[in-house]
Formats: structure tokens, C-alpha cells, sequence
């Protein structure tokens, strides 16, 4: 990877922090996941949940950029951790290449940061090997942790990004001047009332990708809707990897955590459409999982939860050689939306 279409030198995504009016849901939500709560930033009520190489901050703080940011926002992500070869480095690189930088505000943690959507902010973290992470050295171990059953979600695969009409441009821009993502497919999809546009970017160093999802027409759609309740831009949703999704679902309490309603007759052809699943085809019905193909032989399986954290929601993912998004489904999913803010009077 050369320092051109790589310029400050990331390679994936290191933390996720999420503050809320109602951080107790949060936990729930976090352990039902099969997070565990393993430790504590030193000096701060800022907890740490693990699973696998996904982790979670949740900032307790009652003052602060994060405890601002959720008056604010509500339920809210605040700020990602970024990973990088040198923060240093990749933070003035960033400033140089136009990103603003987050010097002036009272950050939560001690990590050179910039802001990103919405004012939430990216730090910039390039201690992230076992051992040497900062997990290792500026937090400590919980006195009680909890440690809960893995339930199989191994890494971020992607966050998608809701942003106001007209600046889906802006934003894609941000991403691909200041870090070096590349733009990898666009969308334009309809409901029978609403309907939106998207934009898929892909990291330099390959390991995640963010979309970008603008509004179209201004009837209340799904974007428009997210941007009212969250007072902003900022992420929809995040999709945790798994490889195997139908058992992912059975370890998950479907009491405890709502997935979309997918019509009946979405079963109907999508076995048609994508014929060569391996996984057993009624168990894939019966937690109601989706089903995509970009090309023969390989296919994912997805499912998303109702909205979580505010406008926020979860999609669960399994890649079999598919590096889509689920394409396919996106028209099931926009009307599946559709239907829940016509049940709810929205639209
Ligand atoms: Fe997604």
C-alpha cells in the first residue's frame, strides 16, 4: 500500500463509543449481543466491552465532549477510535488534508482526534496489538466483570453514514480527500412513497466500508426521519461480521433484540434468485435472514434489527466471497421500513 491511495496509513477500525440518557439499555443490549464488560478507563466512567475484535466504549462521564454530544443527540455514537500506523502522523496528515481538528474541546480520551459526521469525532489510535493495546495500559481490569457467551460477531464489517440532502457529495468527499477511500457502488432506491439515495466507500486499507445514505424529495423518508430524531447526521447503523449467521441468530433472544418483519413473499423467490445457500433454507426463513448474490457461488446473508439506540440499528452480516451490501434486498428492506413508519403515521 503505497502513502498515495493509503495517506494516513489505517488499517481498520478499533473502537465504537456509544453514550446514552439510558446507558443501562445500552448494556442490556451490549451483553444480549454477547459482548462482555471487561474494564474501565482509568480516572473516567468509560466501560469496555469486548467481543472478539469488535469494541465498545460506553461513557457514563457526566460532563464532556460525550455527555454534550448526547444532550445533544439522544442515544448517540460519539466518536469511533481509527486505527493507524502513527496517530501523530496521521492526525496532522489529516489536519493538512483538511480534516478539523479536535483540539479545542473537552475529549473524553487522551488520543489526538478529528472531527468526523455530525461533529462526532475520530480518534486516531495506533496501539492496538494484543499487548500493547490501550486496553492494556490506560484501562483496568473490572473488580465484577461479566462475561457473557460470544455469540459469534467477530469484526465491524461496515457503518453507514444518514446525512442531509445535498451533502452526500460533501461527505463522500471527506472520506476520499482526507483518508483515501474509494468510491465502490452507488444506489437509487424507491419505495412506493419515499426513496433514497447511497453511496458505498471503502477504506483504503480494505477492512470496512461506509455508506452514505441522502434523502430523496421531501415527504419524510427514512433518511430525513433518522436526521429529525438524531438532530443531525451521523451513523444508522453499524454491521457486526459473523460466519455463521442462522447460529448467530439462535444464540440471540429474539424477546431481547427485534429484527425487521420481511414480507412472506420475499421467501417465495429469493431461493430462486440465489439457489446455492448451503445453509439450511427454513432455518434461514424461520429467523427471517436475508438473502443476497452478486455473482454465482457466493452470496451473503444478513438481517437488521429495529431501530436500537434512538434511530440507531444492527445488521448482522455473513459473507460468503459476496462484498456487497445486500443489493438485492434493499428493496424488501426500504418497504419494510416504509410499512413501519406507515404503521407508526410517519408517512
Ligand atoms: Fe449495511
Amino acid at each position: 500500500m503505497t502513502a498515495n491511495n493509503n495517506p494516513l496509513g489505517l488499517t481498520g477500525i478499533d473502537f465504537t463509543e456509544f453514550a446514552s440518557p439510558d446507558s443501562g439499555f445500552m448494556h442490556d443490549v451490549f451483553l444480549e449481543f454477547g459482548f462482555s464488560k471487561l474494564k474501565k478507563f482509568k480516572g473516567k466512567d468509560i466501560v469496555y466491552y469486548k467481543q472478539n475484535d469488535i469494541h465498545f466504549l460506553l461513557n457514563n462521564e457526566k460532563k464532556g465532549f460525550t455527555a454534550d454530544f448526547v444532550k445533544s443527540h439522544g442515544p448517540a455514537i460519539a466518536s469511533m477510535g481509527w486505527r493507524v500506523k502513527d496517530a501523530d502522523y496521521a492526525f496532522e496528515t489529516a489536519v493538512k488534508r483538511g480534516a478539523k481538528p479536535a483540539d479545542d474541546v473537552a475529549k473524553d480520551l487522551p488520543y489526538p482526534a478529528i472531527y468526523g459526521i455530525g461533529d462526532s469525532l475520530i480518534y486516531f489510535i495506533d496501539r492496538y496489538q494484543p499487548g500493547n493495546a490501550i486496553w492494556d495500559t490506560e484501562f483496568a481490569d473490572l473488580p465484577e466483570p461479566i462475561i457473557v457467551e460470544d455469540k459469534g460477531f467477530l469484526r465491524i464489517d461496515h457503518l453507514t453514514n444518514n446525512v442531509y440532502k445535498g451533502t452526500m457529495e460533501t461527505w463522500a468527499n471527506f472520506y476520499t480527500e482526507v483518508f483515501g477511500f474509494t468510491e465502490v457502488r452507488y444506489f437509487d432506491i424507491k419505495g412506493s412513497k419515499t426513496a433514497l439515495l447511497s453511496y458505498a466507500l471503502q477504506s483504503p486499507c480494505g477492512n470496512f466500508c461506509i455508506p452514505i445514505n441522502e434523502g430523496k424529495d421531501d415527504n419524510n423518508n427514512q433518511i430525513d426521519e433518522y436526521l429529525d430524531v438524531y438532530n443531525g447526521p451521523g451513523v444508522q447503523h453499524l454491521a457486526f461480521l459473523t460466519d455463521d449467521l442462522v447460529k448467530s441468530c439462535d444464540l440471540l433472544d429474539a424477546n431481547k433484540i427485534d429484527t425487521l418483519d420481511i414480507g412472506d413473499d420475499y421467501y417465495q423467490n429469493v431461493f430462486q434468485r440465489v439457489p446455492f445457500v448451503k445453509e439450511d433454507k427454513k432455518r434461514i426463513q424461520e429467523h427471517q435472514i436475508l438473502v443476497d448474490s452478486q455473482a454465482d457461488n457466493t452470496y451473503l446473508l444478513q438481517i437488521f434489527t429495529k431501530n436500537l439506540f434512538g434511530p440507531i440499528f444492527i445488521e448482522l452480516i455473513q459473507r460468503e466471497g459476496d462484498n456487497g451490501f445486500g443489493e438485492g434486498n434493499f428493496q424488501a428492506l426500504f418497504d419494510s421500513i416504509e410499512r413501519d413508519q406507515e404503521r407508526r403515521g410517519v408517512i
